[in-house]
C-alpha cells in the first residue's frame, strides 16, 4: 500500500507531536525568530494555524531552555570525523572497481553494491526476491481435519510429520544463525551479503512456516520444538551442523591466514552441502511423498514452497565455495578435499540413519532401503558439484519425481550452466 501525504494529518501524527514536543524545537529553533510568515510556512506546511502559533511560541522558550543541548549536537557534528567506523578504507581512495572485488578477505569499500561482479549472485537474490511467499497464504484445513481424524493417518505417517516438524522447527533456525552470527562479515563482497540477507529472511520464513503448521495441527510444541535435543536421530543431525559453527561464531575468529579462510570454508561445506545440502532431503521427500498422495497437501505446500528455497541456497553456497576456490587456490590441497569428503560422507551416514529412524516400515511408496539409494545419489552429486570424486557406484534417483518438483533447471549451479528459469511468486502446481 502506497502511503499517501494526507496520513500526516490524522489523529495519530498529531498525538505522536503532542508526545514528542522536543521533536520540534530543533526545526524551528534554526529558523530566525522574526519569521516571515512565507519561509515558516515552508517549514511546517502541514500544521493547521493555531498550532502553529502555539509550537512557535513554545519554541521561543526552548530556544533558551535547551540551548546547550544543540549547541553540544552542532559541536558534535562539526567535529565528526568521516573517516571513523571505516578505519579499514582509504579515505579519497580510487572508485571500486570490478577488479577490487574479493569473496574473501577484501579491502575494497564493502558499502558499493555496484559495480557487480560475481552476477550470479545479484541474480540469486532477484530471483528470491522474486519467488517470494508466507506460510499464512497456504491453506491448513483439509491438514487439520485430516490430522485430528482417528483413522486419517497410519502411525508411520503421524511419526513421519511429527519428526520432520521436529527437525525443520529448529534447522533452520541453526542456519539462519549460522549466516548472520558467522559467514556473513566473512563473506566480503557486497553482491553476496545482499543475497545473504535475503536468505536469511527465507530462513525466518521456512521457521514460521513449521511454527505455523505446528500450530494449525494443535501439536505439543515443546515436544516439537524439543526433539533436535531429545530424538536421537534428529538431535545428532543438529549437533553435526552445530559443532561447525563454533569456530566461526567466535567474535575473535578473522580470515586471511589459511587455516582461517580454510575453516570458512569447512563452515560453507558443512552448511550449505551438508545441512541444506543433505539433511534435509529425506524430509522433505517424505513429506512431498505424502502431498503426492494427497495427504496432509497444506503441509506439502509449505514444504515445496521450502524446498524452492532451498535449492536456491544449496547453489548459491556451491557458488561461493567454488568462486572462493577459484580465487585461492592454495586453500583446496589435497588434504582438505579429502576433509571435504569425509564431511559429505558423514552427512550421508547421519541422513540415513534419520530414514531408519523415521521409516521403520515401508511407508508412503518408500522404505530406508530406497531413500538410503537416493541419498547416495544426492551425496555423489554434491560431491560433483564440488568437483570432488563421486564415492558411490551404481546408485540412480530412485525419487525422478523428487527431481521434476524441485525442477533440475533450477538445480543448475553457475559452475554447471547459467541457466535460471524462475518465475514470480505464485501458483506451484503438482
Ligand atoms: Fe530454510
Ligand atoms: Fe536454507
Amino acid at each position: 500500500m502506497l502511503l499517501s501525504w494526507d496520513d500526516y494529518h490524522g489523529d495519530e501524527f498529531n498525538a505522536a507531536k503532542a508526545q514528542a514536543p522536543a521533536a520540534d524545537s530543533s526545526t524551528v529553533t534554526e529558523a530566525p525568530p522574526a519569521e516571515p510568515p512565507g519561509i515558516e510556512q515552508s517549514a511546517a506546511p502541514l500544521e493547521e494555524p493555531q498550532q502553529k502559533e502555539t509550537t512557535a511560541e513554545n519554541a521561543e522558550d526552548k530556544v533558551t531552555g535547551n540551548s546547550s543541548n544543540v549547541e553540544r549536537a552542532q559541536a558534535a557534528v562539526e567535529t565528526l570525523d568521516v573517516a571513523a567506523g571505516l578505519e579499514e578504507l582509504e579515505m579519497g581512495a580510487a572508485r571500486v572497481r570490478v577488479d577490487d572485488k574479493a569473496m574473501i578477505n577484501c579491502r575494497a569499500d564493502l558499502n558499493q553494491l555496484v559495480p557487480f561482479k560475481y552476477d550470479w549472485a545479484w541474480q540469486k537474490y532477484l530471483d528470491g526476491c522474486a519467488n517470494h511467499w508466507m506460510p499464512q497464504e497456504i491453506n491448513m484445513t483439509a491438514d487439520v481435519a485430516l490430522w485430528k481424524s482417528s483413522d486419517g493417518l497410519t502411525e508411520d505417517e503421524r511419526t513421519i510429520v511429527k519428526r520432520n516438524l521436529g527437525f525443520f522447527s529448529t534447522a533452520d533456525s541453526l542456519v539462519a544463525n549460522n549466516l548472520v552470527l558467522a559467514v556473513y562479515r566473512h563473506i566480503t563482497n557486497p553482491e553476496c551479503r545482499q543475497y545473504l540477507l535475503r536468505q536469511a529472511f527465507e530462513e525466518a520464513i521456512h521457521t514460521h512456516a513449521y511454527q505455523y503448521c505446528i500450530e494449525s495441527l494443535g501439536m505439543d510444541e515443546g515436544e516439537i520444538f524439543n526433539m533436535y535435543r531429545e530424538i536421537p536421530s534428529v538431535a545428532k543431525k543438529a549437533a553435526w551442523g552445530l559443532q561447525h559453527t563454533e569456530d566461526l561464531g567466535n567474535p575473535n575468529f578473522q580470515t586471511g591466514t589459511t587455516e582461517a579462510d580454510q575453516a570458512l570454508l569447512r563452515n560453507l561445506v558443512a552448511f550449505y552441502c551438508v545441512l541444506e545440502g543433505i539433511f534435509f532431503y529425506c524430509g522433505f521427500t517424505q513429506i512431498l511423498s505424502m502431498g503426492r498422495r494427497n495427504k496432509m497437501t497444506g503441509t506439502s505446500e509449505q514444504f515445496q514452497y521450502i524446498l524452492r528455497d532451498e535449492s536456491m541456497h544449496l547453489n548459491f553456497g556451491i557458488d561461493v565455495i567454488n568462486q572462493i576456490k577459484l580465487e585461492n587456490p592454495h586453500l583446496w590441497t589435497e588434504s582438505f578435499k579429502q576433509e571435504c569428503i569425509d564431511m559429505i560422507l558423514q552427512g550421508t551416514q547421519l541422513e540415513i540413519e534419520y530414514a531408519r529412524d523415521t521409516m521403520p516400515r515401508g511407508v508412503l511408496g518408500m522404505n530406508a532401503n530406497t531413500m538410503e539409494e537416493y541419498l547416495k545419489f544426492i551425496a555423489n552429486r554434491r560431491l560433483a558439484q564440488l568437483g570432488l570424486p563421486e564415492q558411490f557406484s551404481k546408485v540412480q534417483n530412485p525419487f525422478p519425481w523428487m527431481s521434476e518438483i524441485m525442477d533440475l533447471r533450477k538445480e543448475k549451479n553457475f559452475f554447471e550452466t547459467r541457466v535460471i528459469e524462475y518465475q514470480t511468486g505464485g501458483a506451484l502446481s503438482w
